[in-house]
């Protein structure tokens, strides 16, 4: 049985002309599966949804959050408003190592509590899929632990999680000094248990002065891809380590931040076909005084994606459409390139494209029903919801508070 969504106007987000416009148009939704898009004149029987003259844009996918974690950094922003720098404030032990104490401290239902309001905001503003990243754990059992809840607010709030080992994030504690031991023990035991318990669908690496070297990037990336696992990375965020370019050649799914990116790591994500995630949350909360090349990447052809980097630290704030419109003030980009990237280019960044981000028949039936004049609005105004339905495998679906 097929539902027609009629007397919509389709933002399809197909690179097609502007938000991939199509007016004029009915689709055509069976079980979980966009089966038809085809002129109003030819729907000829099932059920009809008429949703009267409304926008309708494929779900919005959040490409990059860290939404599952313990306690909160308010007092670190307090020092970073009065002077004190972000690397300073981790060299100190605070920063990520500050969330750890705080993750580490919950149990899985006490960590799935803490989420939710995160999680419930994004679905509030149409967020259908929203990957979740561990990495405030850093032992076997607290990574796995991350991962779980992560899995468990997929099965119970309506919206896909996809999974995202991020245990290079920090070199906990007790390793401190030890490093490289600690990578021993993301490629020996936590890399194979989470591809063993299929509880992620990428690994991830902080590649940075303060965490991560480009080989010890290298040695997880090659690990995860021998168990199946995709790689992406969190690279030239603050320095520039040359980790995208390396990244590239393992195949990465994405490069996320890239404010100091250079023109040979654009080169190699070009050729790879690797997403550049811009997180401009993060460049916001850090009063980062570089922005990523935007321009340089359009150029070469790289796809924009755009995501809020939820976490407790450098972006603590829940809103995809926020993001979106810091892409364009901030970064320049435009109201559609913004939208594509929390679309179309969000779901290429999770390995996801053949299956989400666009309005096209045989994709996954995730899409929005706005209350907007234009699609524009979606991206420029703040603060006020004009989600009018949430449809998600081809189900109505809303957050539950
Ligand atoms: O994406 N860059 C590293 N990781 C996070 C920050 C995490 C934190 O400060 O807790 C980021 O910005
Ligand atoms: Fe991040």
């Amino acid at each position: 049985m097929t539902r027609w969504w009629i007397n919509g106007r389709l933002a399809t987000m197909t690179p097609t002309g502007a938000y991939g416009l199509l007016e004029g148009h009915a689709m055509g939704v069976t079980g979980d599966t966009i089966s038809a898009i085809v002129p109003m004149s030819e729907v000829v029987h099932g059920e009809v949804v008429d949703v009267q003259g409304r926008w309708i844009t494929p779900g919005l996918v959040d490409c990059h959050t860290h939404l599952v974690y313990g306690g909160n950094r308010a007092n670190e922003w307090e020092m970073r408003l009065t002077g004190v720098p972000y690397t300073e404030i981790a060299r100190r032990g605070g920063g990520i190592l500050n969330s750890v104490r705080a993750t580490r401290a919950l149990s899985e239902d006490e960590l799935i509590e803490a989420a939710l309001p995160r999680l419930h905001a994004l679905i509030r503003e149409g967020v259908t899929t929203v990957e979740i990243k561990s990495g405030y754990g850093l032992t076997l059992a607290d990574e796995l632990k991350m991962l779980r809840v992560a899995r468990r607010l997929g099965e119970s709030e309506g919206v896909r999680v996809s999974g995202t080992l991020l245990a290079a994030h920090a070199v906990p504690p007790e390793y401190a000094g030890r490093a490289d031991d600690y990578v021993d023990l993301i490629v020996h035991s936590i890399i194979p248990e989470v591809a063993h318990q299929k509880l992620a669908d990428a690994v991830d690496v902080f590649c940075e002065s303060i965490a991560f070297s480009v080989p010890q990037c290298e040695r997880i990336w090659s690990v995860a891809r021998h168990h199946g696992l995709a790689v992406k990375g969190h690279c030239e965020q603050l320095t520039n380590q040359h980790g995208t370019a390396a990244l590239a050649r393992h195949g990465g799914w994405s490069a996320d931040h890239l404010e100091y990116l250079d023109d040979a790591g654009i080169a190699a994500m070009a050729e790879a076909g690797t997403t550049a995630v811009l997180l401009p949350g993060a460049y916001y909360f850090l009063r980062e005084p570089q922005r990523p090349p935007v321009e340089a990447l359009r150029a070469a052809g790289v796809p924009l994606a755009v995501a809020t980097d939820l976490n407790p630290g450098t972006s603590p704030f829940a809103s995809i459409r926020m993001a979106m419109n810091l892409a364009c003030v901030l970064f320049g980009l435009s109201p559609d390139e913004a939208l594509a990237g929390a679309t179309r280019n969000a779901a290429r960044a999770l390995g996801r494209a053949d299956r989400l981000g666009t309005l096209e028949v045989g994709k996954q039936a995730d899409f929005l029903v706005w209350d907007v004049q234009h699609p524009a609005e979606i991206v420029c105004s703040l603060g006020v919801n004009q989600l009018s339905r949430r449809v998600v495998r081809g189900e109505e679906c809303h957050a539950r508070i």
